[in-house]
């Protein structure tokens, strides 16, 4: 059974696309069979997937289509022998729209129950979801097991995995959902500076264990990534990749004590 997997922060570019696509990335290299799931109409993840894999094929239908029928199934493409995507395109930001007819408690779980047919076919179902709160954020945060909070060591950033965290626990309350926050990682803006080191003691202060012990620094290789692709060449390459690697590695362990307790 496939365990479905969200980096989440309200605040917008902190990393979040970044950390969900080399996840995918990694966990399709351990040989893991994995859907990508784009939910950002911004599209940054697929195209990060199609121009690392050098894929072109687009779904059968759109999965602004796909979630109008309540069916996903033809909105799939494979990329890879373990990895698929769900791309997406500019027409999924008229979604939410469509679906206020619906009340608010249903129209939040149209997505989990979309999902649930592929949980047996994957090991890992991953989503990529926009910045802010919205109907999209709404349905993959209830339709996740184990969600990885980012935090971007700058002031505003603290201020807004607070207030991240209190939303993801009351929505659990109000739905009596089910899924793990498994912890915080934190996004070094600038190595063993100031802030960072300040931003980082209040987050231990604050959140304690959850901390993740490894964590994201800049990587000016990464940059590339967005354009070029994921690259796995030279020693920057194998560099960044190592470093996410880590940070997997410390999510694959929370989920697993979770699951062992
Ligand atoms: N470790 C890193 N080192 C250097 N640059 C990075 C790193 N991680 C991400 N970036 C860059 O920071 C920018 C924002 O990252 P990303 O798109 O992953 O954030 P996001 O939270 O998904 O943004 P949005 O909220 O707009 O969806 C991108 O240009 C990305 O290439
Ligand atoms: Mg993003």
């Amino acid at each position: 059974m496939a365990k479905v997997l969200l980096h989440f922060n309200f605040k917008g570019g902190v990393g979040k696309t970044t950390m969900t696509v080399l996840d995918t990335y990694l966990l399709n290299r351990m040989g893991k069979k994995v859907l990508l799931i784009d939910m950002d109409p911004q599209a940054n993840a697929t195209e990060i997937i199609n121009t690392t894999f050098k894929n072109k094929e687009r779904p059968k239908t759109s999965f602004y289509d796909g979630l109008m029928k309540f069916d996903l199934s033809d909105s799939i493409v494979n990329i890879t022998d373990n990895l698929d995507l769900i791309p997406s395109d500019w027409a999924l930001s008229s979604w939410p729209g469509k679906v206020e007819k619906y009340n608010r408690h249903d129209r939040a779980l149209i997505l989990k129950n979309l999902i649930e047919p592929f949980r047996s076919k994957y090991d890992f179902i991953l989503f990529d979801v926009p910045p802010t709160l919205s109907t999209f954020t709404n349905n993959a945060i209830l339709a996740s097991d184990d969600i990885t909070l980012v935090l971007q060591t700058q002031r505003q950033a603290y201020t807004s995995i607070l207030k991240t965290a209190k939303y993801m626990y009351q929505l659990r309350e109000d739905y009596d959902a089910k899924y793990n926050v498994l912890g915080v990682v934190l996004y070094l803006v600038k190595n063993n500076a100031k802030t960072d080191n300040e931003i980082s003691n209040s987050a231990k202060e604050s959140f304690g264990d959850a901390v993740f012990k490894n964590y994201v620094y800049q990587q000016e290789r990464i940059k590339v990534f967005g354009d070029e692709g994921i690259r796995d060449n030279d020693y920057w390459d194998k560099r960044a990749l190592k470093m996410y690697q880590a940070t997997l590695d410390e999510e694959l362990d929370r989920i697993g004590a979770i699951d062992n307790e």
